[in-house]
């Protein structure tokens, strides 16, 4: 169980927001498999909190994924309490105020990651939203902006401060934004965080692959809970396997054919009736990347749905290259 304010999750895994990944369509997978929280990706405050943008269909919950959470960026103080209490009243069930964003054009305009170089606006930023909304509010960070001795020194007075203020949770990706996803997740430095703030409820993030080794780094570093990012895209399935381990059991084998076919043919069903047609081939293949890793014939396939230019032709690849793996085997 892990507790999030008022959020009381069954299981500790929650599914990241992912930037350009994470829209209902996933949220959804990841609810089906398992996930008892998902997220929308990052959105930048001064759009969420436009009355006319938040009314975008890509910008509202959907009614049967509760609990969902939202996740804003800005360095206006004024536009993330505005944005942050206009999601709570469209309808999302948890707020998180996102400190750890490396994208060059986020850090340049000094938003996301940048602002781990400066606790005072964090802190702040942290307190006025928490003034506004009665919903959980949680905090993202990386564990510095770069490398050097005061970034560690600036990252932890963020922690100590925001674990006395009672924070509902805080997220850690144990990488500086400097190293953006270059190098191993430091997960020592967030076995240390716990150890000495217990009572804080964090969240781990980084590297998270594989429900054996997951479960590994949260029973080792013995924090809170963990978010699920780029393990997830293309793998739904993992929520299942992370349940089935936590409780015990062996480590789900592999979905067959049949299944990676019905959940992939599930997936771009959602993503054509949330966006335009013109769009959704294209955009459904950076999924299709990931989904054909599980496949025994991964390159071959991959070939193959990506040259898809229709929905029709990606469905009838799919179809032929997932029907049953001893006619693959003879292609
Ligand atoms: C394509 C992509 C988009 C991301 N978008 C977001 C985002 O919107 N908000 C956020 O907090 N983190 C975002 N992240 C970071 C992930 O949530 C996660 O913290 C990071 O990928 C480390 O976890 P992993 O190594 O297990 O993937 C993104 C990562 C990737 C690769």
């Amino acid at each position: 169980m892990l507790k999030i304010g008022n959020l009381v999750l069954k299981v500790p895994f929650i599914q990241a927001p992912l930037s350009g990944y994470s829209d209902y369509a996933m949220r959804r997978l990841a609810l089906d498999f398992g996930a008892p929280l998902t997220f929308a990706g990052v959105m930048l405050a001064k759009s969420a909190a436009h009355p006319k943008i938040l009314r975008k269909p890509d910008f509202q919950p959907h009614e049967d994924e509760h609990p969902v959470g939202a996740q804003i960026f800005d360095n206006d103080m004024a536009m993330m309490v505005k944005a942050a209490k206009d999601l709570q009243d469209t309808g999302y069930d948890i707020i998180d105020l996102n400190f750890s964003c490396p994208t060059p054009k986020v850090v340049s305009r000094k938003r996301g990651g940048w602002m781990m170089n400066d606790p005072d606006i964090v802190l702040e930023t942290y307190k006025r939203v928490r003034d506004v909304v009665t919903c959980p509010l949680t905090i993202k960070v990386r564990i510095g902006f770069d490398s050097s001795e005061y970034s560690y020194d600036y990252f932890y007075e963020i922690v100590s401060e925001v674990s006395r203020l009672g924070i509902d949770a805080i997220t850690i990706h144990g990488r500086t934004v400097e190293q953006r996803f270059t190098g191993p997740s430091n997960w020592d430095i967030l076995a240390k965080v716990k150890d000495e703030f217990p009572n804080l409820t964090i969240i781990g993030s980084g590297d998270l692959f594989e429900p054996v080794d997951i479960i590994n780094k949260l029973k080792t570093s013995k924090i809170d809970g963990v978010q699920i990012a780029r393990g997830a895209v293309g793998n739904p399935w993992i929520y299942k396997g992370l349940i089935d381990v936590w409780e015990g059991k062996p480590a789900p084998e592999t979905p067959n054919l049949a299944e990676q076919a019905e959940i992939m043919k599930k997936h771009f069903d959602m993503i054509s009736k949330l966006y335009d047609r013109k769009k959704t081939v294209w955009y459904f293949r950076k999924f299709v990347v990931r989904y054909c890793r599980l496949h025994p014939m991964r390159k071959h396939v991959l070939r193959s749905l990506i040259a898809a230019k229709t929905g029709q032709e990606l469905i009838d690849s799919i179809d032929h290259w997932y029907s049953d793996n001893e006619k693959v085997k003879s292609d």
